[in-house]
């Protein structure tokens, strides 16, 4: 049988035997609508209730404060369509590398009237907080910066850009959907005032996320509907994937510190192992300042889609692009921000690491991969490279 190796962790993680344990019962005697007053409605209450406490005790925040969404995406629309709305008018800032979710509800806010900076990146996918601080204008509203990108893994100084909006009283929205469970970070020291973040990555189920709004911050909802969740996101809520997301992060918060390390250790080994065998080959995004399960490689004049593929002929799951939008021939927008010329970031397959990643599917993995770029590149018309 094929080994099998699952390198896409920053996609979507396998969801922990013990999270499918807590969700099982809310399938079945804990079947009741948690809005309903009687016995089978309060059982479904306290599973809600109990999942908020463990993720606003991981987060250090009143659990109040925290809404239950459908997904990452669903909590970046509420950041930035919330914030719109409950002022009417105004200059929103965000980067050139947010994830589509972020992205493109700032495009759809610029077609209704809002204005919107998109500030730019280093070459390691690094926003600089001095263009932020540029960028801001006495109509600014919001501030959106995501903390690491799915891509490069880079992590971004949102503790430096959560000061500055803080000394001009403006709300600062952090996409934390891959980091969330993943570093430890404090939303207070780093003056953030809504959060997303997402189960799936974290080993959790899909289809269920947060949002973190700071009290005091006004948030227009979304979606309208019942009395749901303080009016701030309407509808029944996923019982079973909240209960779910719940013991995730409390799992998280116990194995978070070593996992940290692990992971840093493997990531690293596996770059190291594909630089000393495969000659033109890249790191991209930040040396240190990176996811710790990340590495994402370019090998120059070889199209990533055709090492995916053959990788997955080995059982090795990895991305070229974002998952998101992969299946395309474009050269990621992220990687392209970065200014990777087009023959490096035509050749970018990201690894991303999880819980389960050992040394030898590491090893694994190196070893797999040098034959395949090097017949690639064997293939290639002469002068292609
Ligand atoms: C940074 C970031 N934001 C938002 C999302 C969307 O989250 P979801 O898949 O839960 O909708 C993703 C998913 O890949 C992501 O990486």
């Amino acid at each position: 049988m094929t080994r099998r190796v699952y390198l896409d962790h920053n996609a979507s993680t396998p969801v922990h035997p013990d999270v499918v344990a807590e969700m099982l019962p809310y399938f079945g005697e804990r079947f009741g609508n948690p809005s309903s007053v009687h016995g089978f409605g309060r059982e479904a209450r306290a599973g809600v209730d109990l999942a908020r406490e463990r993720i606003a005790r991981f987060m250090k925040v009143p659990a109040d404060e925290v809404v239950f969404t459908s997904g990452g995406t669903e909590s970046d629309n509420m950041a930035l369509k919330g914030l719109a709305f409950a002022r009417g008018k105004g200059h929103l800032i965000t980067s050139r590398i947010e994830h589509h979710a972020v992205l493109r509800a700032a495009q759809w806010l610029e077609t209704q009237g809002f204005t919107v900076t998109y500030v730019g990146v280093d070459e390691h996918g690094m926003v600089d907080p001095d263009e932020v601080k540029r960028a801001i204008r006495p109509d600014t509203i919001g501030i959106s910066i995501m903390h690491a990108n799915s891509e490069a893994g880079t992590i971004q100084p949102v503790a430096a850009i959560g000061a500055l909006a803080r000394e001009r009283g403006i709300p600062f929205h952090v996409d934390a959907v891959q980091t969330f469970g993943k570093l430890d970070f404090d939303v207070n020291a780093c003056g953030i005032d809504l959060l997303s973040f997402s189960a799936h990555k974290i080993y959790g189920p899909k289809g269920v996320a947060g949002f973190w709004i700071r009290k005091g911050i006004k948030v227009q909802a979304v979606q309208h509907g019942g009395e749901h969740e303080r009016r701030r996101r309407a509808g029944t809520e996923n019982v079973p994937a909240i209960v779910g997301f719940g013991k995730a992060v409390e799992i998280r918060g116990r194995d978070m510190k070593a996992e940290h390390e692990r992971l840093t250790g493997l990531r690293d080994r596996l770059w190291e192992g594909i630089r000393a065998r495969v000659p033109d080959v890249r790191l991209n995004g930040h040396p240190t300042e990176r996811l710790p399960g990340t590495a994402n490689l370019s090998y120059r004049g070889v199209e990533s889609e055709s090492i995916v593929l053959g990788l997955d002929l080995k059982g090795i799951g990895v991305s070229a692009g974002s998952a998101c939008t992969a299946g395309s021939v474009e050269p990621s927008y992220v990687l392209v921000a970065m200014g990777l010329p087009l023959d490096w970031a035509m050749g970018a397959v990201r690894h991303s690491l999880g819980r389960s990643t050992t040394v030898e599917d590491i090893d694994y993995v190196i070893e797999s991969v040098e034959p395949i770029v090097r017949k690639l590149r064997a293939a290639m018309p002469v002068g292609a490279a």
